[in-house]
């Protein structure tokens, strides 16, 4: 069945600008697509923790020894690589915080970057293992950082999906959102606009 992951990492939950970015995307894409399922995740409202040196330990215990703690250490952070290995389709609401994505997804982004899992090395270089999927980066803004030439967020979010395979990434802006109410509008429309492009004109891939 064709899966849609909705991954939102606003501090505000589902009352963020970028989580009712994906809201609509998700109606739509689910209309243009009644057979899809929808996973649901909300990085708010269950943060993943930070990685910690636990946590790398557990990784490198063998299965067999690992502790009940370590155990479920695991086992939580194979739920977030599972949900990613379901969907054919990601869309993340991507709120800009600090020149950078919200803490919650960076912790999220390093718990699914697992070495000899989701990614390994060649001799050609790393080589991610998530790769045939579409993910769609809904990113709000207060500024206007499209336009200013400098936009470090979207190098990164490219760069770690890229890492893990993900290689059809598209971004749609909500830009100059905090500057005042006509250019919130302004930025809302535009990405409401190419969200309506993205979700009804474009068939999922095989
Ligand atoms: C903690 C925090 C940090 C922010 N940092 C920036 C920033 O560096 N640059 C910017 O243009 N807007 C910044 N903003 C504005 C947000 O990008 C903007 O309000 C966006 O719509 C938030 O998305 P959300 O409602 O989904 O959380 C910040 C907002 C918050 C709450």
């Amino acid at each position: 069945m064709p899966t849609l992951l909705r991954l939102d990492s606003s501090l505000y939950s589902s009352h963020g600008t970028s989580s009712q970015l994906t809201a609509l995307f998700t109606k739509q894409w689910v209309q243009a697509r009644p057979d899809t399922d929808v996973i649901h995740r909300d990085l708010s409202l269950s943060p993943p923790p930070h990685l910690d040196a636990e946590h790398m330990e557990a990784l490198a215990t063998e299965v067999s020894r690992r502790t009940l703690r370590q155990q479920e250490l695991v086992a939580a952070a194979d739920i977030l690589i599972q949900e990613v290995r379901q969907a054919d389709t990601l869309v993340i609401g991507l709120p800009l915080y600090n020149f950078g994505i919200p803490s919650t997804l960076k912790a999220w982004f390093d718990h699914i970057c697992r070495a000899g899992d989701t990614f390994s090395y060649a001799e050609s270089g790393p080589v991610g293992t998530l790769g045939g999927r579409r993910v769609f980066a809904l990113s709000t803004r207060g500024d206007r950082v499209s336009k200013s030439g400098k936009d470090p967020q979207t190098d990164h979010v490219r760069a770690m999906l890229n890492f893990l395979g993900m290689n059809d990434v598209s971004f749609i802006y909500a830009d100059g959102l905090t500057i005042d109410e006509e250019c919130r509008a302004a930025g809302m429309a535009a990405a409401k606009n190419r969200i309506a492009q993205h979700t009804c004109t474009n068939p999922v891939r095989a």
